[in-house]
């Protein structure tokens, strides 16, 4: 972690003994404490803070309703509905969990366009960026894994269509898929895998986050200005200042959470998904949860089923390497007139994407499709390292101090 001073003075007898074996309240003291913060933070900034409570809800509600679901293909459903009826508090719980993922996703996404726009992901945060991509990649595994358990129709013939994209693997596809199936269809084996592997991904998450904030505590933060730290005036101490703009942040965001819980339990959900799972009957759409939605529509995209699959794999994967597609010589987007229309055609793209996913592949629905597909990754492997090649970039300011205080304030201060 970062080497700077912690002013952690132990406070009894007990305090001073753990710090002199085990120093884990000096080291809390100087990370969450006295850590030097960039004075310029947005509310951007606080979605990293409200992940970290995303990520305690869907493990303290997910490790309830793990005490009362049977992950048999016989019983999942009406386990199911047991917890929405017979549980205290089960229908809240269960209600929590499945919206706290849409929450999750939500909050997920503006924190990476946060760090696109900002250019978090650029030297020295390449290693925090990467990490970040990993945590979205397990998230979506396990965000997929959870949907399947009710085995409703809606679980079921999404497990049914994602599992049949591994017979597109040349040769061993075959194989594959019905060692992942545990049998030759989805079954009750597929139901139990995907159980245990739901219950331990979330600790993955875990401990990726642990490393992302550790890798961010050695480097800072970024900033809005994309400067790097120059001085002591450059910085406020951790807490109290965003200590209460992140708390102040997640208690927003858990109004808006609670009003889902609250008053549209299943708007984001699928109503086929009260119907349980009938293997002789395919639903009219399979439709995923609206985050997968971009990604569906790459998949569906592509006329070719292995290439399908190799581009949706590729629209996450190609995040790990922009660090190095990125030629600009600043961070940020405020300070790029060139890249800056091409940074908001991408978001577009990515809603247009997320509509798409959801229309039948026909039409004018499959062109449009086709065009933002391409319009995707043209941002990634051409706009970027083109763009920041002939790009002027404007003045930026000389430091973080400078940008809030103005440079008078500043150079005053210095006299
Ligand atoms: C469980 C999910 C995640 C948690 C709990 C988490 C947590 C955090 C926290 C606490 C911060 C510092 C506060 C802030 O800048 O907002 C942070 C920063 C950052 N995160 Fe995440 N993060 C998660 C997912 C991701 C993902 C998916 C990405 C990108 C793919 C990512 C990329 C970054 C970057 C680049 C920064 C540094 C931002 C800057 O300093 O400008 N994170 N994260």
């Amino acid at each position: 972690m970062s080497d700077h001073s912690s002013s952690y003075v132990p406070s009894n007898g007990f305090t001073r003994w753990l710090d002199e074996r085990l120093p884990v309240l000096r080291m809390m003291h100087g990370q969450f404490i006295d850590f030097p913060t960039p004075r310029n933070l947005n509310y951007f900034w606080t979605f990293g803070g409200i992940l970290t409570f995303c990520l305690m809800v869907q493990l303290i509600t997910g490790i309830i309703l793990a005490m009362h679901f049977v992950a048999h293909g016989d019983h999942a459903f009406q386990s199911v509905e047991h917890i929405m009826r017979d549980v205290n508090w089960g229908d809240l719980i269960r209600y929590t969990h499945a919206v706290g993922a849409s929450m999750f996703f939500l909050a997920a996404y503006i924190h990476m366009f946060r760090g696109l726009y900002y250019g978090s992901y650029k030297s020295p945060r390449e290693i925090l960026w990467i990490l970040g991509v990993m945590i979205i990649l397990v998230m979506i595994i396990t965000a997929f894994m959870g949907y399947s358990l009710p085995w409703g129709q809606m679980s079921f013939w999404a497990v049914t269509v994602i599992t049949n994209l591994f017979t597109a693997i040349p040769f061993v596809g075959e194989s594959i898929t019905q060692w992942i199936w545990g049998g030759y269809s989805v079954g009750d084996p597929t139901l139990n895998r995907l159980f245990s592997l739901h219950y331990l991904f979330p600790f993955v998450i875990a401990a990726l986050v642990g490393l992302h904030i550790w890798a961010l505590h050695v480097v800072g933060s970024n900033n809005p200005t994309g400067v790097e730290v120059k001085t002591e005036k450059d910085t406020v101490s951790f807490f109290p200042f965003y200590i209460i703009k992140d708390g102040f942040a997640v208690i927003m965001f858990a109004l808006l959470f609670a009003w889902f819980v609250f008053y549209a339990p299943n708007y984001l959900g699928h109503s086929d998904n009260f119907i349980e799972a009938n293997p002789l009957q395919t639903p009219q759409h399979i439709v995923p949860e609206w985050y997968f939605l971009p990604f569906y529509a790459i998949l569906r995209a592509i006329p070719d089923k292995l290439f399908g699959v190799i581009a949706m794999i590729l629209a996450i994967c190609v995040l790990f390497v922009i660090p190095w597609l990125d030629t600009s010589r600043i961070r940020s987007v405020r300070y790029r007139p060139l890249y800056k229309p091409f940074f908001w055609l991408f978001v577009i793209t990515c809603l247009a994407l997320g509509y798409l996913g959801a229309k039948a592949p026909e039409g004018y629905y499959l062109l449009a499709s086709r065009i933002f597909t391409a319009y995707y990754f043209i941002h990634f492997l051409v706009v970027m390292p083109v763009v920041g090649l002939y790009e002027t970039p404007k003045e930026v300011p000389d430091s973080i101090a400078d940008s809030v205080l103005g440079k008078e304030a500043t150079s005053e201060t210095a006299q």
